[in-house]
C-alpha cells in the first residue's frame, strides 16, 4: 500500500536523523531538572547577558510605529550606517549597496549556503549550525582537522592540502572569531596567510564575525583586509549588542559579489521580505556608536574578559588544558590530560561527560561532538553568561575595576558554577 501523502516517508530525505540544535537541547533538559526541584547553572546557552544600550532602546520606542514594509536589502540609512562602522571600526572597506539586512546572520548564512552551490568547509571546532543548515540544503560538509596545539586554528597548510586533493571545486569556508567554541581568535598575520590560500583555490569565505567588538582587548581582525574580494562580512546586533532576540543580522559584500548578494536578495524577497521596520531603524542607533555605545561595549569586554580569565585559569589548574582566550564569552575545556582518570569513571566522549557533569554538578555544559570533533574526544563548551549583566554594568558605570573581587560580587552563580566544574574535574 502507498503511504498517505501526509505521512512521514515524505519527509525531505535531507532532514532524515537531524535533531534540534543540542543548545536547546541541553536547555530542555536542564529546565526539566530545575522543574524537578534541583539547582542548575545554565553555562549552554550563548546569549549576551548585557541588557541592550538604553539609547537604543529608546530608538526602538522612538521607532514603535513604523509599520512599513522595508526594501528586502534593509533600510538604506542602516547599510550606510553599517559601513561607516565597518570602516570606523573594522577598518573594512566597502560600498553601501552591497549590506544586506536580515533576519538573524543565522538566517543569512543558511541563505548563503542556499545560493551558493559549493561543498562547505569548516574547521572542527565550529559553531553548532554551520553544518546542519548545510545538511538541510544537501551539500557536501567537509570538517578541516585542527588542534589543540595551535589553539584549534585552521592552519593555512590544511586549507591548502584540502583544496589541493580536489583541485577546481565551488568551495564555501566559513571563519568564525573570535570563535564559537573556543573563544579564540586569529592574528591578522594568520588571516593573511589563509587569505592567500583562499584566494588561490578561489574558495567562498564567510567571515563570522558577530562576536568581533566582544575581543576581550577591543583588537580587530578580518580576513577581508586580505581577501576582500572574496569575502563576505558577517555580523549583527546578536552579541555585543545584548539584542539576538531582535533578530538583525547583516552581511557585507564586496562588489565582486554582487551576483551572491542579489540571489540571496531574491530568496530574501521570496521569503522574509524585509526585517521588521523598528528593529532596523533602531539598530542605526546601535551602529552610529557614541560615547554611549562605545562606553557600553568596553564595560561589556571587561567583565567578560575578567570572568574568562578566571575561568580559564581556575579549569587549568583543576587539570584542563584550554586554548588561549581572546574574546566572545566561551571556555572550551578538553579534558584530554584527564583521559584516564575519566575512563575509571567510565567517561569515553564528550556526550557523556556532559550528561554526568549536568547530573554530579548540576552545571549545564555542551559537548564537542556538537561543535563537530570526535564522539571520544572529552572536550566541551561552557558559555560564562548566566549572571546579571545590568548590576554588572551598573558598577563598572559606578567605577568600580573589574578585577576578581569584581566578578565574585556580580557573577556570584557563574564562579560557583566554574568550581563545581573544577573540583569535580580535580577530585
Ligand atoms: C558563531 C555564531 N555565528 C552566528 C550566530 C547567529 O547569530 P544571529 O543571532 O545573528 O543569528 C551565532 C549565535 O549564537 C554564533 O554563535
Amino acid at each position: 500500500m502507498q503511504p498517505s501523502p501526509l505521512s512521514a516517508p515524505h519527509l525531505n530525505p535531507n532532514l532524515l536523523g537531524l535533531t534540534p540544535s543540542a543548545t536547546l537541547a541541553i536547555n530542555e533538559r536542564s529546565n526539566e531538572l530545575i522543574a524537578s526541584g534541583r539547582t542548575i547553572y545554565k553555562l549552554g546557552l550563548g546569549q549576551s547577558p548585557f541588557p541592550v544600550p538604553p539609547v537604543v532602546v529608546e530608538a526602538l520606542r522612538q521607532a514603535a510605529a513604523e509599520k512599513d514594509y522595508l526594501h528586502v536589502r534593509g533600510l538604506r540609512p542602516l547599510r550606510e550606517t553599517v559601513t561607516e562602522f565597518l570602516h570606523r571600526r573594522h577598518g573594512i572597506e566597502r560600498q553601501r549597496r552591497q549590506v544586506l539586512v536580515g533576519p538573524g546572520s543565522k538566517e543569512l548564512i543558511f541563505l548563503t549556503q542556499l545560493a551558493y552551490a559549493g561543498e562547505l568547509l569548516v574547521p572542527s571546532p565550529s559553531w553548532v549550525s554551520y553544518a546542519p543548515q548545510a545538511r538541510i540544503i544537501g551539500r557536501r560538509v567537509n570538517w578541516l582537522p585542527t588542534d589543540f596545539a595551535h589553539d584549534w586554528k585552521l592552519l593555512p597548510e590544511t586549507l591548502d592540502a584540502h583544496c589541493r586533493a580536489t583541485p577546481g571545486l565551488p568551495r564555501l569556508l566559513i571563519l568564525n572569531y573570535p570563535g564559537n567554541p573556543t573563544g579564540v581568535s586569529y592574528r591578522e598575520d594568520e588571516l593573511a596567510e589563509l587569505a592567500g590560500v583562499a584566494r588561490r583555490h578561489q574558495v567562498l569565505v564567510v567571515s563570522d564575525e558577530i562576536y568581533a567588538d566582544l575581543d576581550h582587548s577591543g583588537r580587530t581582525a578580518s580576513i577581508s583586509h586580505h581577501y576582500p574580494e572574496g569575502t563576505i562580512v558577517s555580523t549583527g546586533l546578536s552579541k555585543w549588542c545584548g539584542a539576538g532576540g531582535w533578530r538583525l543580522g547583516l552581511f557585507s559584500f564586496p562588489e565582486e559579489l554582487e551576483w551572491l548578494c542579489a540571489a540571496i536578495t531574491v530568496i530574501g524577497t521570496e521569503t522574509f521580505t524585509s526585517v521588521s521596520t523598528p528593529i532596523q531603524y533602531a539598530a542605526i542607533r546601535a551602529f552610529q556608536g557614541g560615547p554611549e555605545i562605545e562606553g557600553y561595549v568596553s564595560a561589556c569586554r571587561k567583565v567578560l574578559g575578567a570572568l574568562g580569565r578566571y575561568g580559564r585559569q581556575t579549569l587549568i589548574q583543576a587539570g584542563c588544558r584550554l586554548p588561549r582566550l581572546d574574546g566572545a564569552f566561551y571556555l572550551f575545556p578538553d579534558l584530554t590530560p584527564l583521559q584516564e582518570k575519566m575512563a575509571s569513571r567510565g567517561l569515553k566522549g564528550s556526550v557523556a561527560l556532559t550528561e554526568r557533569l549536568l547530573q554530579d554538578t548540576g552545571v549545564a555544559t555542551l559537548p564537542g561532538e556538537a561543535f563537530g570533533r570526535p564522539a571520544g574526544e572529552l572536550t566541551l563548551r561552557l558559555s560564562y553568561v548566566n549572571f546579571n549583566g545590568t548590576s554588572a554594568l551598573a558598577a563598572i558605570a559606578a567605577g568600580e575595576t573589574a578585577d576578581q573581587e569584581f566578578i565574585h560580587r556580580h557573577c556570584p552563580e557563574t564562579i560557583t558554577a566554574i568550581h563545581r566544574l573544577a573540583d569535580w574535574v580535580a577530585g
